[in-house]
Parts: C-alpha cells; structure tokens; sequence
C-alpha cells in the first residue's frame, strides 16, 4: 500500500481534487526561504481568493525545515519530509474534516480506534473553547478521557508571525508495543502526533490582533515519512520502506552494518536526499553563501563530513549512487527530479570537488595546531577555517572534539557578526543616512554598484548572485558578489557591456519611501532585510535595478561616464570580487 496514492484516493472520493506539489523553493514568497506546509502555497486561497481547482483541495507536498540541522542524525527528524494534506476554502468546516481524518485513519489504514487519542483548542480570551470538535470526536468513538484540551502553544496554528490561523485538533498514535492506557497523558512520549486539523478561521496581524476572515477554511497536515514508520511498526523512520533501500546502498559502500553507525548513515541519507530535492527545483539553486545555496551548500558539506566518518572515500561517486536512488524514487511523483537529474548530479559534484580541495587544507590547518599543542581553537582560526576554508563551524566543533580540542565558538559567533557587519556596511549600511561629505565621485561609485549588481545578475543567470560587500573610495569601486567560479573574460565584458549600455540611455534613479513588506513585494533586492527599520528607502534605476538602500545616488546615470572593470579576483570560498573605475 502507498500512503500517499491512497490518502489521495480517499480524498478525491470525498469531493477533493489533487492540486500538484508547490515547488520546494517557493515562487512568489520572498519571506521564507523553502516551502515549510502545505498551506503555505494556498495563503491566497485560504484568505478567500478563487482557487482554479475549487473548494476542495488535497494534495502531497514537498517541504524543507531546517529549525535545528543537529538534530538529523536523531530517529525521527529529516530536514526534507512530505506532508499530505486536504483544504476546505470556505467549504466544510469542523464536523466534516474530523471525520474525513477518521475514516481515513480507522478505515482506510484500518488503525484501531484505541490506539488513537485527541487534542482540541481549549480557548484563550480571543477565541472560544473547541466543544464542537471534541463533541464530534466522542460521537465518532473516541472516549473523553482520551480528548484532552490544551492551549496556544499546542493547539492553535499559524505559519510564522501573521496570516491565516486557528485552533486545531491533533491526533496522536499510542507507537508502543506497552499495554495502551485509558487515558491520555500528553506528556507520555509513547504518543505520537499523526495528523493536525487547523481550523483557519481567522487572521492575525503584526500586532497580535485576530479578526475573523470571509471564509472558515480547513488546513490538514500528516507526514508522511512518520506515518508510514509506525505503520510499519518502526520507531525509527529510518528503517521504514522509505529509507531501507538507501540505508542498504549506504551499508553496501561502507561495508558497515547500520547497528551502530545509525548517526552517520541517517545523516547522509538525510542530507542527500534533501540536497537532491533543491538542486533539482526548477528555481536552479547552486551551492553559494547566502539563502537557498548556503542550506544546500551546508547539506552536501555535512553529508561529506558524515561520509568521512564512515569511511566512504569522499572522492568517489558514492553521494551521486544515492542521489540516483532517490531520484529513481519520487520521479514519479515529483517529475522535476527525472527532468533535472543531470544537473542535481553536476550539482553534488561540483561542490564535493570544492570542498574535497578545501577539507584538506583546512585539516592541515587542524595537524599544525594539534602539533603545538593548542588545546583551543581560538575565534581566529575558527573564522579562517569557515572564511578560507568552507568549514561550517559545525564542522570545526567536530573536528576539534576528535583531536580532543575545543573551539572558542562565542567568539566565532562575534567575528562571524563583525564580518556580517561589515559586509553590510559594504554593501548596504555604509550610505545609510546619507553620507555627509560624500564626493561627487563616490556617489557615482555608488549608483555603478547597483548596476553593477544588477548586470551580473543577467549575465550570471541567476537570482542566486547577491552582493556580499562593496567598498568605494574616490578612485575606485570594489565589489563582492557570490559566484562559484573566476568570471570568464567574456562574462566580464558582458558586465562591462550591459552597465555601459544602462549609463548611456541615461536611466533615471528614483528615490521611494515604503514599508519592509512593501519592498519585499515589490521584489527589491533585500539583503539583510532583518536590519532595517519597518520604513526602508528603495533607489530604482529605471526598469533594472531596484535595491533597498539609504543613497545617495545620482539622478541620471549618464552622469557615470565609462565603466570599466579593471581586475577580478577571488574573495572568500564562494565569493568573488570584482576592482573597478568610472573613465571619463
Ligand atoms: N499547517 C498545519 C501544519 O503544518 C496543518 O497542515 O501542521
């Protein structure tokens, strides 16, 4: 039996019609750097948009968390999970949807009604205590000492900060093989959460307010990587039908049994398969420094790390044998995977050939420290090893335990600020309030940085390349950018073209007041959105470039002159730097 087809199944028998699977990255959501729910893509809907499929959806969806990557390695986290789910827009409401999750459950999967046990919203003073759907849950069966009430932090549910919310009802799983008791203690860890009604019946914005919205909708949520485990009979999911074969691949390239190197093996399973899942969505994510690259930068690197472990040889094709795996299993589901498989392989290679030359400079570092008998690796050379070297400081921490060191990591965390500060005084910060004294030449450096930033863009294809910092004196301009290889000649003229063509149409620089959101909508360039205050300035040159920041520009760019890149050179692991000058 497959979960997902027959969850399915019974839905669309219910009146529901399957909506494909959001992209993990998400299209039109800034905000969020992967999909997190399935009710994330529906927002619209759910506030009362017209959805094209109707009022009853349900689906399986992809989706990334990452709150704690140290927690992979555990039995039950993943930082890639599918989540299946049926949506009521302002259709059914309580009554239906519990017994749409029963029948399912009892009927379907055929789970006896005793190994089941309920939550429901027990109310705060904006919201009432949920009667009708405990009321509904007795009527199906469930007996009231196994209805338990409880409050905001487990029973109400919102994505996040504001939007569409409402209390919920949970279902909970007794997982143990132990004599199930009559009653519910939600503190017994032997229960297990299955599936999360929300009834989204209301709207809380930034103040904390809630007010009702048009429609009472429906949000359900049930993963499916531990539903299927306890079907199964696993506490550990990474025994289920869904890992098994890539556990084998692992155990069949180590030649270790999976007994006693579970941390290691679910780490790589994990973070591979996760790895696959974002390189092959059609946003293209690269591994890079910032957003959606730095997490799949951060997986591939920590699955090699745990690969090490084992003893894998991290130079031969052992990521690309499960990657293959996976991609042979959810192709059918998620065709983007079949479609894009030659790029997730290109993907994971690239960066375990860059990281293969760091590791291995870096760990020299680490045998010339453990030679001088350093007992600590200072903030110092912890910085070096993540700046120079692409260790994640995570990894340092490892390292540093096996040789029997310890790592100054409050003081990483401080010179990781400071860089950070940096960066955004370079690229962003360093005109903000205006800069009293400013020479002409400097602010003309300033308008060439947005265009500059904007050019490569284009010419490197990708959304992905951000600005990291920049620097400006009177003679010249420097500019980072992530970027994961030197820039060709061809690409530095083309940059050079593309800024020289935008100088000589004379595009007008346009100075905008307006909130964080407002700029976050209107798809400006945000980096380090969280450090502005909640009205931010937006300078627009023309249709090209639109970049939050404090000015001053110049009014026209004709004024700029001939841009001209005058060298190209690597800044940091993953950055680039780019020296150029404004010519009359
Ligand atoms: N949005 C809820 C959750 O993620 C139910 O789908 O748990």
């Amino acid at each position: 039996m497959d979960l997902k087809d027959e969850y399915i199944k019974f839905m669309e028998q219910n009146g529901h019609k399957q909506i494909p699977s959001a992209p993990i990255v998400p299209k039109d959501d800034p905000t969020v750097l992967f999909n997190t729910a399935g009710m994330q893509p529906l927002v619209p809907y759910l506030l009362g948009k017209a959805h094209p499929y109707g009022k009853r959806l349900c689906d399986y969806q992809k989706c990334v968390r990452l709150t704690d990557l140290e927690e992979i390695g555990d039995k039950t986290h993943h930082t890639f999970f599918e989540m299946l789910g049926n949506w009521s827009l302002g259709d059914y409401f309580k009554n239906e949807s519990i017994k749409f999750s029963f029948d399912f459950l009892t009927k379907v999967l055929n789970i006896p009604v005793s190994r089941l046990a309920i939550t429901v919203f027990e109310g705060d003073d904006k919201i009432p205590r949920d009667e009708v759907s405990a009321k509904r849950w007795e009527e199906l069966g469930i007996s009231k000492n196994r209805i338990a009430y409880l409050g905001r932090d487990d029973n109400f549910w919102i994505a996040g900060e504001t939007g569409p919310c409402g209390g919920d009802t949970e279902i909970f799983y007794w997982r143990s093989d132990d004599e199930i008791p009559k009653g519910f203690d939600t503190n017994d860890e032997r229960w297990v959460e299955i599936w999360n009604n929300v009834f989204m019946e209301f709207y809380q914005d930034e103040d904390g307010n809630i007010t009702e919205l048009s429609q009472k909708n429906v949000d359900t949520g049930m993963g499916v990587e531990r539903v299927v485990a306890l079907l199964e009979g696993y506490d550990d999911n990474y025994k289920s039908s869904i890992w098994k074969d890539v556990i084998l691949k692992i155990e069949e390239i180590t030649g270790l049994p999976y007994e006693g190197n579970e941390k290691a093996m679910r780490v790589v399973a994990d973070h591979i398969r996760t790895a696959t899942f974002i390189a092959a969505d059609d946003a293209g994510i690269k591994p890079s420094n910032n957003g959606q690259g730095y997490i799949l930068r951060r997986l591939i690197r920590r699955a090699i790390r745990y690969a090490r472990n084992l003893n894998i040889d991290i130079n031969s094709d052992f990521d690309k044998q499960i990657a293959l795996i996976i991609i042979d299993k959810y192709g059918n589901y998620y065709d983007e995977l079949s479609r894009n498989k030659d790029i997730v392989l290109d993907v994971l290679e690239k960066e375990k050939i860059k990281f293969n030359r760091t590791l291995e400079k870096g760990l020299r570092e680490f045998d010339k420290l453990t030679k001088n008998n350093q007992n600590e690796i200072n903030k110092d050379i912890a910085f070096k090893l993540y700046d120079t070297y692409g260790f994640p400081i995570e990894q340092t921490i490892e390292e540093a335990n096996e040789r029997g060191m310890t790592v100054d990591y409050e003081g990483f965390k401080e010179k990781f600020k400071e860089h950070q500060a940096k960066s955004k005084a370079g690229s962003i910060g360093k005109f903000k309030g205006g800069l009293a004294g400013t020479s002409e030449m400097e602010v003309k450096y300033h308008t060439a940085t947005h265009l500059l930033n904007a050019a490569l863009k284009i010419v490197l294809n990708s959304k992905d390349s951000h600005q990291m910092g920049s620097n400006i004196t009177p003679e010249r301009m420097r500019f980072d950018f992530t970027c994961d290889h030197k820039l060709s000649k061809e690409e530095i003229k083309e940059a050079e073209d593309i800024v020289n063509k935008w100088i000589k149409e004379d595009l007008t620089v346009v100075r905008k007041e307006m909130t964080k959101d407002e700029a976050l909508k209107s798809g400006a360039e945000c980096r380090f959105i969280e450090r502005y205050p909640d009205e931010v300035t937006v300078y627009e040159i023309g249709d090209v470039s639109k970049e939050l920041c404090g000015g001053p520009h110049v009014k026209h760019t004709n004024v700029l002159g001939h841009f001209k890149i005058v060298k190209e050179e690597a800044s940091s692991a993953g950055v680039r730097r780019i020296k150029a000058v404004l010519e009359d």
